[in-house]
């Protein structure tokens, strides 16, 4: 094997302090929906990353490592007050080098400091790595909702509070 091949196939390890984290531009759609197609068996249409850029453009945050789109998330603010966490995904290669981790805190900080009650989300009951995640930064199983995916899978439906967040934010 090449070491180009190699290259461009082996997860990354990279430092999280080269890693940036901001608002998602225009201009980042197509990596996000590569990073999109990598992650989910099912995606979201094109039209609806280009109504959250529009709508809620200060919680749809990108990760860029060397010039690089390397993840993003997804929130916006219910008019319940209900902060929702509606897609978070890392690109495959640099996955385990808390990137995820870091664009959670980063969406739950502003979600918070813009008046959300708390924090919900909805995972697979069989995704054990984004769950990990979510209760390691203090999100609770609260229910789950039965056949929420369209292929019959159970959804958890995890909830955050702020009190949860406490001194963090
Ligand atoms: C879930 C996801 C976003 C995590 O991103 P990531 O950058 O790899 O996560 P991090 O490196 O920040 O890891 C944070 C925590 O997640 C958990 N985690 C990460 N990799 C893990 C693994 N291989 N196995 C188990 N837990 C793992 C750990 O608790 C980890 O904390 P630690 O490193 O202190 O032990 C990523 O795996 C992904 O994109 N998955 C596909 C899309 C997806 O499932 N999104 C969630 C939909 S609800």
């Amino acid at each position: 094997m090449s070491l180009s091949s190699r290259d461009s196939s082996f997860p990354r390890k990279i430092p999280l302090s080269f890693v940036t984290i901001r608002p998602a531009a225009l201009f980042d759609l197509s990596e996000i929906m590569r990073i999109e197609r990598q992650s989910f068996r099912e995606q979201y249409p094109r039209g609806l990353f280009l109504m959250f850029l529009e709508t809620n453009p200060e919680t749809f945050l990108v990760a860029e490592y060397n010039g690089k789109v390397v993840g993003y998330v997804m929130g916006y603010l219910r008019p319940d007050g209900e902060g929702h966490i509606m897609s978070i995904a890392v690109d495959p290669l640099y996955r385990g080098n808390g990137i995820g981790k870091a664009l959670m805190e980063a969406v739950i900080d502003r979600l918070i400091k813009r008046g959300a009650r708390y924090i919900g989300l909805e995972v697979r009951v069989s995704n054990e790595r984004a769950i990990k995640l979510y209760e390691k930064l203090g999100f609770k199983k609260m229910k789950i909702i039965k056949g929420y995916y369209s292929d019959g899978e159970d959804a958890y439906y995890m909830v955050l509070t702020p009190d949860e967040w406490g001194g963090r934010s």
